[in-house]
């Protein structure tokens, strides 16, 4: 799905700052970014655990940049409890620390840590 990341779903302004709006060049400051959401990725339960999950975020991750055909630099998803570790290990951050007591956590990936030229 199309999404974005918000100023609004981070903590503080400080850290908008710091993990996106610093990282971007002055003339490409906003106070919200395009993202593509992941939504219902699932691995049938005979096969999970065995690196398909991975293999599939990693194809994700090319397929958005590839070309940049889709005009943005995150990817986002609200994860279920029971995954957090499986976005954690293919390097998924949280947003915001005010969702760790719900059933979904916000988590982002920046597509930039995978270029050399991180001005897209
Ligand atoms: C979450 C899911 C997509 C991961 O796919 P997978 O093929 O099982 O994951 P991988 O085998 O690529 O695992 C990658 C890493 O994440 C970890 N991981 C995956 N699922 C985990 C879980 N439920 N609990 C703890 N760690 C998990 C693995 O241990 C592995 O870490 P390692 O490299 O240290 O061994 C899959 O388990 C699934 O379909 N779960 C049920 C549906 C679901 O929750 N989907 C997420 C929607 S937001």
């Amino acid at each position: 799905m199309t999404d974005k990341v918000s100023v609004n779903d981070t903590e503080s302004k400080n850290q908008w700052r710091k993990n996106f709006r610093d990282t971007l060049p002055r003339n490409k400051r906003f106070s919200s970014y395009p993202a593509i959401k992941i939504g219902r990725l699932g691995i049938d339960l005979n096969f999970q655990g065995k690196g398909l999950g991975t293999e599939i975020m990693n194809f994700i991750k090319a397929m958005i940049l590839n070309d940049n055909r889709y005009g943005c630099r995150y990817i986002t998803v609200d994860a279920y409890r029971q995954s957090l570790k499986y976005y954690e290990r293919n390097d998924f951050r949280y947003l915001t620390s005010s969702d760790v007591n719900e059933d979904t956590r916000l988590m982002y990936f920046d597509l930039s840590s995978l270029v050399i030229d991180s001005t897209i």
